[in-house]
């Protein structure tokens, strides 16, 4: 890779996963006017990012990712973001205290809009029509009207960005996110379910700390990390005339940032180290994802790791691990040990949704039960392997929707008609999100005991 890169070198590669534009002037006037817009976000931002990563990487903290698997436009409003922030705030919550270690926040939000498809098109009866890539390229209704791409959507994605992205800055920096709220962030339809209960319990000794250090004279007034979180966004990578068009020089550095969200991912199906998403990603400085799934092999992923991550910079690189309940075991070792035996610095994270899903009743679902076993273990495989189980990557919602089986109340193939209305993937609901958070903290604090009888002992 001796070649230069700039923001437009991936063009000359090939590349997986495009739109057919049919109107190819009017897709460049558009990124040419994207080109001119403020960034989403800071260079700075990013690089605060990529050093609490670097923590993670090596061992202190742990980072919660999540969000929808495709934004919509119809679902954009002020209700569903502040919902999905307070669930988001319970999970990040109950692992802070579960691991006692700092937790990384990043949303799979404020530009998670483009998706890859495994068919370029869609068949319903005789008729065939292009598939659906998310809210940023087409519509999902089954007309041809709104399924041909349309540029004038990537506008659309950014101010929907935008305005996602502002009222989630208010939130974390402007008192919505303060400790002493912590009561506060149980959504309704949780409020009767035994994760409520067990949340509850927690929240009151969070409260009883609250008061006692309020008491010694540490209070949320003077003590802004008491009322202020770190939140930060993220979506992936996927249409690269958007990404470029944001892609921005920091004045400070010199250097080239996604300013699209602060943190970025590429795909399962776009890592081909010579194609044109391996090309954009190398040249940005931001924190990077990689999907893992059981087509990579040990080789390919130090090929990868040798592009994205040349300077082998901690925090740089997540390894996004998404094999499936029953193949976890089977891949996510090897790659472990070329990881290792190399001395590559990475952050291991499991994302159990996407080798999981399933149709039943015709509807693409997931069982609860299968996707924590797949965390479980990952979990136990990194503690095997002597390794940190860094993070966790997830599809879910603040919203009460019925579209992965099972859980503490037991949605069954039945119940997925009652409220699916996911535009992609099927995600957790809020309470489901919460009996992860719950699972995840008692493994953490596994480990953590553990490491002190080794201590001790
Ligand atoms: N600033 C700390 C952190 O982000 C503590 C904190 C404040 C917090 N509000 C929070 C932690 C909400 C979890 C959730 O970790
Ligand atoms: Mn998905």
């Amino acid at each position: 890779m001796a070649q230069t890169w700039t923001p437009n070198s991936w063009r000359q590669k090939p590349i997986q996963q495009v739109p057919d534009y049919p109107d190819l002037a009017a897709l460049e006037t558009v990124e040419a006017r994207l080109a001119k817009y403020p960034p989403l976000v800071f260079a700075g931002e990013a690089r605060r990012l990529k050093s609490a990563l670097a923590n993670v990487a090596e061992g202190r903290g742990f980072l919660l990712q999540g969000g929808d698997c495709a934004e919509s436009f119809a679902e954009h409003g002020a209700d569903t973001i502040r919902d999905f922030f307070r669930a988001f705030l319970q999970m990040a919550v109950v692992l802070t205290f579960g691991a006692q270690q700092p937790v990384v926040k990043v949303g799979r939000i404020a530009g998670q809009f483009a998706k890859p498809r495994s068919s370029s098109v869609e068949k319903q009866g005789d008729v065939t029509l292009p598939s659906y890539r998310g809210d940023i390229i087409n519509g999902i209704e089954f007309t041809e009207e709104a399924r041909l791409p349309n540029p004038e959507r990537q506008i659309m994605a950014y101010r929907q960005s935008a305005a996602t992205l502002n009222l989630l800055r208010a939130f974390a920096m402007g008192g919505y996110a303060n400790l002493e709220n912590v009561h506060q962030w149980m959504l309704g339809f949780v409020k009767d379910s035994p994760q409520a209960e067990r949340y509850r319990k927690l929240a009151d000794r969070i409260s009883e700390t609250m008061d006692f250090m309020k008491a010694i004279g540490i209070t949320s007034e003077n003590h802004p990390s008491l009322r202020e979180t770190d939140f930060f966004t993220s979506h992936e990578a996927l249409l690269l005339g958007y990404e470029q068009a944001l892609t921005r020089v920091d004045s400070t550095s010199g250097d080239w940032y996604a300013t699209s969200g602060h943190m970025i991912w590429i795909g399962d199906r776009t890592r081909q180290p010579d194609h044109a998403h391996i090309e954009y990603c190398r040249g940005i400085k931001n924190p990077i994802g990689l999907k893992c799934g059981p087509s990579m092999t040990a080789d390919g992923l130090l090929e990868l790791i040798d592009i994205l991550n040349p300077a082998n910079e901690a925090g740089r690189l997540t390894l996004i691990c998404r094999f499936g309940h029953d193949k976890v075991a089977e891949h996510l070792p090897r790659l472990i040990r070329a990881v290792e035996r190399e001395g590559k610095k990475v952050v291991w994270s499991c994302d159990p949704m996407h080798g999981n899903t399933i149709t039943l009743n015709n509807y693409k679902t997931r069982p609860f039960e299968r996707i924590l076993s797949e965390v479980e273990s990952f979990f136990q495989i990194h503690r095997a392997e002597g390794t940190h189980p860094g993070g966790i990557h997830i599809e879910m919602t603040g919203n009460d929707v019925t579209e992965c089986t099972g859980g503490a109340r037991a949605l069954s193939g039945d119940d997925l008609a009652d409220r699916y209305h996911t535009h992609c993937d099927p995600r957790l609901n809020a309470d489901q999100a919460l009996e992860l958070a719950f699972l995840l903290a008692e493994r953490m604090k596994g480990g953590r005991d553990e490491k002190k009888m080794v201590v001790n002992g």
